[in-house]
């Protein structure tokens, strides 16, 4: 006879009491962030900056999930891929995961984060495309903290798991001409900001000259705005902008020209903070991947649809209808595409997303979700009688793997998948994902 709740009928949870401590491991192989893994204790333990075959000094320092945290200190036998990392602030900056990998065993690494994803839809292997590389020093945009202390500004990347901001000179994922404006910047900064303020600078690399736009909480007085100004004039900026996190509205101090960029020939105003592929050279790789997989798929809807990044290169395809939640894109966008058949709508595709009967309209669908993925829309995209072909395009494959199965599990299959790494040397890696039915 049951007296309620059985106090067998639960596992007693294993707790290893923490204590910090060194040991010897031997790293077996790289987990989803790039770690390096060994086992303790039958626990697996996160060992950042190594490599598999690396035998290291290493000192716990706390749990990661169901198992430990360790800090290498020191490489006791190297393994086979390691190499000397070719940035002189790595294992500082957080920016970087994977500089000490070889190239060979890095790309198979980035490879096998998305054999995660076929193996868990059940999916042949044989869809898994080859990488496709983009290269280092090709980022046209990106987004720096600094700190104004009292000996002056520190403006670089946050460092790993931290607040604390590594000062950079250069970074060797950048375009150079962002090294050339760190010194005038910091220079700035130091001039502008109060002592103690924080906050984040964005520059971006635009058809007519950098786009700079400032976020942190200093009230800037009219010397202040001059000095701002004279900035933007004497670097040549196309504009320079500021927000108060607080107050909300970007305010644009100086515009000398208006920052534009190009899609497949056309040419679109980029609204401050909106999003914007990193590197060109990215973008291209992407256009061409879900060009090929559009074919001649019309009528094409664009969901997550951005500036248009998608919707410009497949225009001269068929009607397109572009769907975007940003207003500030929208607008920009639909202004670049008068009289081209490409029409933008603003829409929150998460508190509404198309509904199954208005995506019967489409033959084929795009999707390119922010990194939690395309939430209801999948569901939607999933549901019968919709567009025979879907492309999805992701920067986060633990999302993307939730979406195919939904897509899948709604009678999709799986035709291709294509990594592309977007963001060398991070854990981040950037898919295309083909499906038909
Ligand atoms: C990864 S970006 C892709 C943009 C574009 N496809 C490109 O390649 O440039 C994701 C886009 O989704 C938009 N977005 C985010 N949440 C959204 C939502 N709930 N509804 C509609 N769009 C959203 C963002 O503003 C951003 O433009």
């Amino acid at each position: 006879m049951s007296h309620g709740k059985s106090r067998q009928s639960r596992a007693p949870v294993k707790r290893t009491k923490f204590r910090p401590r060194m040991l010897e491991l031997d790293i077996l192989t790289l987990g989803a962030r790039g770690d390096g893994l060994a086992t303790h204790e039958g626990l697996s333990v996160f060992v950042p900056y190594t490599v598999p075959g690396d035998r290291v000094l290493a000192r716990l320092e706390g749990r990661r999930g169901d198992g430990w945290l360790a800090q290498p200190l020191e490489i006791l036998a190297a393994g086979e891929g390691r190499r000397a990392p070719p940035c002189p602030y790595f294992g500082r900056c957080g920016g970087c995961a994977l500089q000490h990998l070889a190239d060979e065993p890095y790309l198979r690494w980035k490879e096998r984060l998305l054999e995660g994803v076929t193996a868990k839809l059940g999916a042949d292997a044989g869809v898994l495309g080859p990488i496709r590389r983009v290269a280092p020093g090709s980022r046209r945009r990106a987004t720096f903290a600094f700190a104004r202390q009292a000996k002056g500004v520190s403006l670089g990347f946050n460092a790993r798991s931290s607040h604390d901001i590594v000062d950079i000179a250069q970074c060797l994922l950048l375009l150079p001409w962002f090294s050339e404006l760190f010194p005038p910047l910091r220079a700035l900064l130091t001039a502008v900001c109060p002592e103690g303020t924080r906050g984040d600078v964005s520059l971006t690399g635009t058809e007519t000259g950098i786009d700079m736009l400032v976020e942190a909480e200093s009230r800037l007085d009219l010397f202040d705005r001059q000095r701002l100004a004279a900035f933007a004039e004497d670097h040549d900026l196309a504009r320079l902008s500021w927000r108060r996190p607080g107050a909300g509205a970007i305010e644009p101090l100086a515009e000398r020209r208006p920052p534009m960029v190009r899609f497949s020939g056309f040419t679109v105003g980029l609204p401050p903070a909106a999003f914007l592929q990193p590197s060109l050279e990215g973008e291209a790789v992407l256009t061409a991947l879900v060009a090929d997989a559009i074919g001649a798929g019309s009528p094409v809807a664009d969901l997550f649809a951005g500036l248009g990044t998608f919707s410009f290169a497949l225009a001269g395809k068929g009607a397109v209808r572009a769907f975007e939640g940003d207003a500030a894109a929208v607008g920009a966008a639909a202004r670049a595409a008068h009289g081209t058949g490409v029409r933008f709508e603003k829409r929150d595709l998460a508190q509404t997303p198309l509904r199954p009967d208005e995506l019967k309209q489409f033959r084929s669908v795009v999707a390119d979700p922010p990194r939690a993925g395309c939430g209801p829309q999948a569901e939607n995209l999933a549901s019968p009688g919709g567009p025979s072909r879907l492309v999805m395009v992701s920067c986060n494959p633990a999302t993307l793997a939730r979406d195919l199965r939904l897509l899948v599990d709604g009678g999709y299959q799986l035709q291709s998948l294509t990594p592309v790494d977007q963001f060398p040397w991070t854990a981040h890696l950037e898919a295309v994902a083909v499906l038909e039915r």
